[in-house]
């Protein structure tokens, strides 16, 4: 389906008569991904305590790294000399580079950001100072060699209210986005999209997402969302951002993960989604159920001899039980290992039954279904 000079191409097979859900596939140069798609994160070049193998298993068709983490370490070269991330990390699916940018708000208190990048001491020993440009951010992400690339923005907490910061952000992502194109070396084989930033603010974030539509990309995100602010502000940003982005392109959510969520801004129109919410709270011994999660050190889980989830068809639910998981679960890393496993086989499922509901035209109704399931007091 993609072609050198068509690294990206987009499908959409059924449209929902009463949202905006849409089942597409995305064909990337390293196969094909099934829409809409939660994308886990690896961001280190690694899903941390899982091996390809199982994430082959789990049929994930694309995941996320991270630019700023691989651009310290190994280092832009290091992977270059590897031919490129895939190769590095021997992962033959698609993958995706964040840019790096939210990073600085997320990560790095001390972050300063000017018109020319974003300048960082880094974390490890070295207390290097780092100036993170668009050029820079380009540069490493056409090393690494993803699929699909992150324009470098400027974000904003989502909780600011300082208007002339979100402002100045929304004019700067722009400049920032036309400095990314130009630096972009590989668009034969690699996607970029830019990034909708705004805040809450209904003018500010059509001005950014006006200003990106007439930018010739393959695909857009959403971002500087899903930091604390209400569901309601949240999902009223990713409405208005749909309204305005093209139908026949691929929408990305940035740092979505929670069900409610991703069922909402499905409805609301977006494709793609990723986050590090289900493999970080395995860490924890949170593993992820339809009403919420469950945290497996919870004494209560002791004599509890049922799977995590009797729906779910995991290796981890077919072997083990919440009992010995919560036995396990505070003395022996595998206890993480097997939780993560069950937590993304929860989201390929949870998107594979979003996507056939819209495929068989039930997505309203399995939508207010899975609303009463959640919040069982609203009814
Ligand atoms: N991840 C989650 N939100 C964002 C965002 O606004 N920008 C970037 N670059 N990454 C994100
Ligand atoms: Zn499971």
């Amino acid at each position: 389906m993609t072609s050198p000079k068509n690294p990206l191409v987009f499908k959409i097979f059924t449209e929902c008569r009463k949202t905006k859900a849409r089942t597409s596939k995305i064909y990337l140069p390293h196969g094909e991904v099934d829409a809409p798609v939660f994308m886990p994160v690896g961001t280190q070049g690694t899903m941390k305590g899982l091996l390809n193998e199982q994430l082959y298993n789990l049929e994930i068709q694309i995941i996320l790294a991270n630019t700023y983490h691989l651009g310290l370490k190994p280092g832009r070269e290091i992977i270059e000399k590897a031919g490129g991330l895939h190769r590095f990390m021997n992962w033959n699916r698609n993958l995706l580079t964040d840019s790096g940018g939210f990073q600085m708000v997320s990560l790095l208190k001390l972050a300063q950001i000017t018109e020319e990048g974003v300048k960082f001491q880094s974390l490890n020993e070295s207390k290097l100072e780092i100036l993170l440009t668009p050029e820079h951010s380009i540069e490493i992400q056409n090393s690494i060699g993803a699929d699909i690339i992150m324009q470098l923005d400027d974000v904003v907490k989502t909780t600011s209210t300082d208007v002339n910061r979100i402002t100045e952000a929304v004019g700067r992502t722009s400049r920032w986005l036309d400095r990314c194109l130009m630096a972009h070396k590989k668009a034969d084989s690699q996607s970029i999209f830019p990034i909708v930033q705004g805040g809450l603010s209904t003018e500010l974030r059509t001005k950014s997402a006006l200003e990106h539509c007439s930018k010739n990309v393959r695909g857009y995100a959403i971002g500087g969302l899903s930091g604390g602010e209400s569901k309601d502000d949240f999902w009223k940003m990713v409405h208005l951002s749909t309204n305005i982005l093209p139908k026949d392109k691929p929408r990305y959510v940035m740092g979505v993960g929670f069900a409610v969520d991703l069922v909402v801004c499905v409805a609301l129109g977006a494709d793609m989604f990723d986050c590090v919410f289900p493999t970080r709270t395995a860490r924890f011994g949170c593993a992820l159920i339809m009403t919420g999660q469950i945290n497996l050190r919870q004494k209560k889980y002791q004599n509890d001899f049922s799977p995590i989830d009797k729906e779910c068809r995991c290796s981890t639910c077919e072997t083990y039980t919440r009992s010995y998981l919560h036995h396990i679960v505070t003395m022996h890393t595998v206890a993480c290992h097997l939780v993560t496993v069950h937590n993304l086989a929860f989201q390929q499922r949870l998107m594979k039954t979003i996507r056939v509901n819209i495929k068989e035209g039930t997505f309203p109704d399995f939508v207010r279904k899975f609303m009463y399931d959640v919040y069982p007091d609203k009814k």
